[in-house]
């Protein structure tokens, strides 16, 4: 299979790639590479995978490129990731976690996992599955008490064999030295 891939290293990268767990890398499909989000990842079809998750309006590429700067400026808070098609070298997989800090558990931190769609053609290749994995990963190394997540009924499945349960309102996994959960202040 010949690779249009870009390197990483020709790319302006949202974080540092050395963050993505080395173990996800070493269990990705052959045919694909996960890294940060890239500022040209906008003609990488970003927003066409986005757009298996919900209604995506196009902002333009200029606008697009000024989202990604200022959610950078964000410091250690906003992590999105992508798989690209080695073949191809357009986007098959997205997400992203936050890291929100609270006053609360000892000024804890939590990571809130959101936006994940895999392109249709490519569903069932356990893109999914990395992605949390890469996403929980980050969040459980910087200090995150616990990674939580919003789903519709129909995706909790999937979340459970991503090692999430449900609780209450929300999908939850309990980083490992913390998997009983200290009392509400
Ligand atoms: C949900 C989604 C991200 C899963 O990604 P995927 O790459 O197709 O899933 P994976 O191949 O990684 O699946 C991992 C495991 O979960 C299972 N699984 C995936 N989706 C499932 C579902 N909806 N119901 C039950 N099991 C599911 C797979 O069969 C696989 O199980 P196995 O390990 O026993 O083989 C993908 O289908 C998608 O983008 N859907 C549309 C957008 C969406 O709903 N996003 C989630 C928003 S909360």
């Amino acid at each position: 299979m010949s690779s249009k891939l870009t390197p990483d290293n020709d790319l302006e990268l949202f974080f540092s790639a050395d963050l993505i767990p080395d173990q996800v890398k070493a269990q990705l499909h052959p045919d694909v590479h996960l890294r940060p989000l890239a500022s040209t990842d906008y003609q990488r079809g970003h927003l066409a995978v986005l757009s298996v998750l919900t209604v995506v309006s196009d902002p333009g590429e200029s606008n697009w490129l000024a989202q990604f700067h200022s959610m950078r400026a964000a410091s250690k808070t906003y992590y999105p990731i992508v798989i690209v098609s080695k073949q191809t070298d357009q986007i098959v997989g997205v997400g992203c976690v936050f890291i929100e800090r609270k006053f609360l558990r000892g000024l804890g931190s939590v990571g809130h996992i959101e936006d994940i769609a895999v392109d249709k053609s490519q569903q069932g290749k356990k893109l999914g599955l990395r992605i949390i994995q890469t996403l929980t990963g980050i969040s459980e190394n910087s200090g995150c008490y616990k990674t939580i997540l919003n789903c519709s009924d129909e995706n909790i499945p999937f979340y459970e064999k991503c090692g999430f349960q449900k609780k209450e309102n929300e999908m939850a996994k309990y980083a490992p030295e913390r998997t009983q959960p200290s009392p509400r202040l």
